[in-house]
């Protein structure tokens, strides 16, 4: 880190990115995020040190690795349960030392809806971070969602892999989503690389969701009234240069 004082006068430090956010190898591996992808939920990851996140879909674990290293990489105490068919997740376990025994992944092996449901049942945990990336229809898509919504940490973040395109192979996802946001008030930020773009390293095809934060009514007013000050009542001669004290 170094520091620079000549910029306007003020202080400003200067950092590599590496110094910030310890990042794991990036992976690419079809039905897998891409690397851009991982790379988004690294800085969710980073800013919000989630202590529980949820994965539906684990498929080869690149994705689950990929958060698990992460975490140990920026020594953070999270952890991360993975949902997935009993064969995937004994496939996994059976192919890649990695998953046994490694104390910040769990596995719940079942059928969705139904494994998370009762995981959750059992559990009560508050959710920092979901990624939910099993299958891409409607019903998969939302019937996870809403078993999630009431135990999303207030500022906690849910990732969708596969919002798709209308009309697409993943639109099932993108009605999902968009009707369980408007129903449980979270709001979306879809990250999609341009319709056009091939599929390469840099793709990404999906949507984070927050709930929506709130503000009270009688500070609404005050920058209502502010807001109205300005537009009808101030002309632009009158507007003071802006300061930093
Ligand atoms: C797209 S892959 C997950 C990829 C992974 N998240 C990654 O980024 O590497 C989808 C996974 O969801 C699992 N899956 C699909 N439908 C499921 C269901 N009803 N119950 C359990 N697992 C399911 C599949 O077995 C598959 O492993």
């Amino acid at each position: 880190m170094e520091e620079v004082t000549s910029y306007f006068g003020k202080p400003m430090t200067q950092i590599e990115f590496d110094e910030l956010v310890q990042m794991p190898r990036l992976t690419m591996q079809t039905a897998s995020l891409t690397p851009l992808e991982k790379s988004q939920i690294a800085l969710l990851v980073t800013a919000i040190k989630p202590m529980t996140i949820i994965e539906t879909g684990v498929w080869r674990g690149l994705t689950t690795r990929f958060i698990s290293e992460l975490l140990s990489m920026n020594a953070m105490d999270g952890r991360i349960v993975g949902f997935d068919f009993p064969e995937v997740i004994d496939e996994l376990v059976a192919d890649s030392p990695y998953f046994r025994d490694k104390a910040n992944i769990t596995f719940v092996k079942g059928i969705l809806p139904e494994s998370l449901e009762q995981w959750l049942a059992a559990n009560r945990p508050t959710i920092d971070l979901a990624v939910i990336d099993a299958d891409h229809n409607y019903f998969a898509a939302y019937t996870e969602l809403i078993a999630i919504a009431p135990y999303m940490a207030e500022d906690g973040y849910i990732f969708c892999h596969d919002y798709g395109l209308d009309q697409s192979n993943h639109e099932g996802v993108l009605c999902a989503v968009n009707d369980f946001c408007r129903r449980f008030g979270f709001t979306m930020l879809p990250f999609q690389s341009r319709p056009s773009a091939p599929k390469t390293l840099r793709s990404c095809q999906s949507v984070i969701l927050r709930k929506e934060m709130k503000t009270s009514f009688g500070r609404r007013i005050s920058h209502l009234k502010k807001y109205v000050k300005r537009k009808f009542f101030t002309k632009p001669k009158d507007i003071k240069l802006y300061k930093l004290s």
